[in-house]
This record gives structure tokens, C-alpha cells and sequence, in this order.
């Protein structure tokens, strides 16, 4: 996967993409950021989103940014940097979500970038992510954005 920062993909949405701008999150964000993982299939209640993120933001191992014009929240992204002993030092990106009404604007391509350029500013390797095969779109996005699918996996769970 490569490590240079993609060219934010919004020239051909150059009317629109511009009047977003891209700030961290804040806890104020959190029923916003609820009601768009709603639309991913993650069906979280606002308060225990505000919890995660109250937690989250005090790690500097974490990056939450919203993409937002005037008031109303777009899109988000969380990633965060790990170390694995067999692959390194990364950032992956662990939600991503533009809200329906505001798809194909180029907001997923400003949010990746923001997180690739916070991945170059701490020096990762690469930046990686998951993404459920049900999530036609991103199949589509992130070849489009230059990342390479490198391997397909199952996903084991069990509750502790
Ligand atoms: C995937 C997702 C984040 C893309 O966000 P977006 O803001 O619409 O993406 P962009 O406008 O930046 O798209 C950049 C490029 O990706 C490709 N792309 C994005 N969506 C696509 C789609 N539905 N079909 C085909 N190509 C697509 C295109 O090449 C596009 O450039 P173009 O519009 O100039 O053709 C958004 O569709 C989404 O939130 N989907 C549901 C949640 C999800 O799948 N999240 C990722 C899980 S990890």
C-alpha cells in the first residue's frame, strides 16, 4: 500500500466539495457521528458513542475528523496507529462514512487523505483497512484512491 498522501479526489466536485471543511471531532460531534453509523448497520446509542469518543479522544494513537458544512456533519473517519510485530508500524482506518445525500462529492477522498497525512506526519508505513464485502461503494473507493486489496479474511469474534 502506498505511503504518499492521495491527491484529495474533488476537482470534478469543485462547487460542492469545497464548502465542507475538515476538522477533528469533538465530543459535541457525538449524535451526529451516531446517526451515521445508523446508516452504516452499526445502531449506536448516542450516549454510548459519546463514552467511545470521550475515551478516544484523549489518545493520541487515534484520529477522529468530520467532515462538515455549516453545521451539519457530512462524514466521518476514525483510524489509529498500531505496531504489529510482523507487518510494523501503520494507520488503519477503522470507520469511514459519508452520509447518503452527500456521496460522490469527493468528502470519502478528503477524509482518507486526512487520515494518510496524519500517517505520514507520525511516520507509518502504511495505511490499511477492513472492509466487509457488503460495503459495495468501497470496493469501488479505495482502489480508486490507489490503495491495492491485499488479501481477503474471515473475521473470528468471541465475547469475554
Ligand atoms: C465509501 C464511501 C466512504 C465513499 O465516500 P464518497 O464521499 O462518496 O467518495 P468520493 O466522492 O471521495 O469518491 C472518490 C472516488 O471513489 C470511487 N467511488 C466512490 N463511490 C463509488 C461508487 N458508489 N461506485 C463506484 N465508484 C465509487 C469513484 O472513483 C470516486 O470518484 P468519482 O466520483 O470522481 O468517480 C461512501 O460511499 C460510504 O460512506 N459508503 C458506506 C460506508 C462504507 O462503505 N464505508 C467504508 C467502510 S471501511
Amino acid at each position: 500500500m502506498k505511503k504518499a498522501i492521495a491527491k484529495p479526489v474533488s476537482v470534478k466536485r469543485a462547487s460542492e466539495a469545497p464548502k465542507h471543511r475538515l476538522r477533528p471531532a469533538a465530543l459535541k460531534d457525538a449524535l451526529a457521528l451516531a446517526t451515521l453509523a445508523e446508516e452504516l448497520g452499526y445502531a449506536s446509542r448516542p450516549a454510548v458513542l459519546r463514552k467511545r469518543l470521550m475515551n478516544i479522544l484523549e489518545r493520541a494513537d487515534h484520529l477522529v475528523a468530520v467532515a462538515e458544512k455549516g453545521k451539519e456533519i457530512s462524514g466521518w473517519i476514525h483510524a489509529h496507529s498500531f505496531v504489529a510485530l510482523e507487518s510494523g508500524f501503520r494507520v488503519e482506518i477503522l470507520g469511514l462514512i459519508v452520509g447518503k445525500n452527500a456521496r460522490r462529492l469527493g468528502l470519502g477522498g478528503l477524509l482518507v487523505a486526512e487520515a494518510e497525512a496524519w500517517a505520514a506526519r507520525i511516520r507509518a508505513e502504511a495505511v490499511t483497512v477492513r472492509s466487509n464485502l457488503k460495503r459495495v461503494e468501497s470496493h469501488a473507493f479505495y482502489p480508486a484512491l490507489g490503495f491495492t486489496k491485499v488479501k481477503m479474511q474471515a473475521v473470528y469474534r468471541k465475547s469475554v
